[in-house]
């Protein structure tokens, strides 16, 4: 019978006769296969009975190489496992020449895996990673699925830059040499396939609130895409972003939204990823062994997902949180040095890693920020200089949630648009919603690669998404 290694490994008899086909880890003293086939984090170990098998064979058994394995599945008498298979037959089914194979028995370091990234998931850190994150992308399908919302698709080809912060990549199916010109020298888009200039969305948000108007709840969960040129371990050019959209609600319980959610999401991966989190848990541990004692974590990796599983995040407003930065003495080695803010600023992530990592130490829900460093959707309160905008941010990573109460009133949400010189008809559907039925209603965006390099310890979000893109970077 055909089984998988987290089958195999979980049995808690012996059996006769077992299948299983894998990737060959290492072959060590022409007799022991470490055998995985991305089941589990762990291997199951093969044991060949040499003497019976052909040479040619045994040289094939390489790092790297598919095999199929037949035998008895038996109680081990080595260390390490519960159970192995001693082999009575192995097919190759595909070799890997032990020379050139990239992916060696041995530590890779992270520049070499990303030049790798089409092998680099045959890696322990990879697998585990890649593992969480389809736990995380389940969780957060059945959170919102048991929720009442409903999941929809939003358009990856707009019109429209949602967030107002023209970084949008254009797309166009005709060179835009060979379009004709406008009166003031510009390209004419009226000629291109759409009959006007399109982009790729960088998020779903406005079509999504069309939809939670009549839905009632709604939540996207696809790729977003931004041209921002930042070269960090926090940023992708293409990212996937879940954005929950709900009528009715306003920004306090969008806050007790975010925080239930994400709570929920990280809850579903400390119980079903145990392995693949404590082989995280004890990469991380050795990586930072390596640090000085001052930019290690102050929490093993699953013990940081259990504190925030079970404390409640700070909810501060922002005026709040730059009353705390100004009091706030620089760190003398220099790491929160512009701590001193002016009202109105735009908070860096120095400073809301100080406000979460050295301040408050809980993941904190800033809110009610400065209108002019928002984007135009946001509700305007009553004060007339603060939007009711929330984000969520993270220790270790920053802003993990962006989301806001959104601007229901026809009247008020025109004069920003016309302050920002956004044009009526290119939004003319969004102010319907405001002519027809206007309710309160708010939503978030989640980024999600920064969820996974959070439940997952992983320090560049380069290395939670296959193929990253970035700046100068689209390779596979
Ligand atoms: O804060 P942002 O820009 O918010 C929006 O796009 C809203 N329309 C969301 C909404 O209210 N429906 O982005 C939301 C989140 C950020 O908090 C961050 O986690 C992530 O998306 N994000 C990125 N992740 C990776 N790479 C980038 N370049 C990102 N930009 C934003
Ligand atoms: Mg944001």
């Amino acid at each position: 019978m055909s089984f998988t290694v987290a089958q195999l490994l979980s049995q808690e008899t012996t059996i006769q006769d077992v299948e299983v086909k894998g990737w060959v880890r290492t072959f060590r003293a022409n007799r022991f296969i470490a055998l995985n086939d991305g089941s589990t984090i762990n291997n199951i170990q093969c044991v060949v009975d040499f003497e019976n098998t052909e040479e040619s064979i045994l040289k094939r058994i390489t790092t790297g190489a598919a095999v199929q394995i037949k035998g008895q599945l038996v109680e081990s008498q080595g260390k390490g496992q519960s159970l192995e298979i001693q082999v009575s037959s192995i097919e190759i089914l595909g070799d890997s020449d032990p020379d050139e194979y990239p992916i060696q028995p041995k530590k890779h370091t992270f520049e070499f895996l990303r030049e790798n990234a089409h092998l680099r998931t045959r890696t322990n850190t990879f697998s585990a990673v890649m593992r969480v994150k389809s736990t995380l992308s389940f969780a957060i399908h059945n959170y919102f699925t048991k929720n009442g919302f409903y999941n929809m698709h939003t358009p990856i080809i707009t019109a429209s830059d949602a967030e107002g912060a023209g970084e949008t990549f254009r797309v166009t199916a005709l060179d835009p040499k060979n379009l004709p010109l406008t009166e003031d020298g510009e390209v004419d888009y009226k000629e291109d396939f759409f009959g006007k200039e399109t982009n790729l969305t960088v998020s779903g948000q406005l079509e999504a609130e069309t939809y939670a108007m009549a839905l009632g709840k709604v939540y996207t969960f696809g790729p977003t895409f931004r041209a921002e040129n930042s070269n960090t371990s926090r940023h992708l050019a293409e990212f996937w972003m879940i954005e929950p959209e709900v009528a009715f609600m306003d920004l306090a319980g969008n806050m007790d939204l975010a925080e239930d959610f994400l709570k929920s999401v990280i809850r579903y991966v400390l119980e079903h990823n145990k392995e693949d989190l404590e082989f995280l848990d004890k990469r991380l541990a050795d990586e930072e062994k390596r640090l000085p004692q001052a930019e290690r974590s102050p929490m093993a990796l699953i013990d940081k997902l259990k504190f925030v599983v079970d404390n409640n995040f700070k909810r501060v407003s922002y005026t709040e949180a730059i009353d705390i930065l100004r009091n706030s003495k620089p760190n003398k080695k220099k790491k929160f040095k512009y701590l001193i803010e002016e009202w109105g600023a735009d908070l860096q992530s120095e400073h809301e890693r100080f406000l979460v990592e050295k301040h408050f130490k809980c993941p904190v829900i800033l809110f009610d920020y400065p209108a002019n460093i928002k984007a135009f959707y946001m509700r305007l309160n009553e004060d007339g200089k603060t939007v009711r905008a929330m984000d969520v941010l993270f220790p270790g990573i920053g802003e993990m949630v962006g989301g806001s109460q959104r601007e229901e009133r026809l009247d008020v949400l025109k004069e920003k648009m016309a302050a920002l010189d956004i044009p009526e008809e290119e939004l003319w559907w969004y102010l319907d919603l405001r002519k027809y039925g206007t309710a309160v209603h708010s939503g978030f965006g989640l980024g999600f690669e920064r969820l996974v390099m959070f439940a997952t310890g992983m320090g560049n979000i380069k290395d939670v998404i296959p193929y990253p893109r970035t700046p100068q970077n689209a390779e596979f």
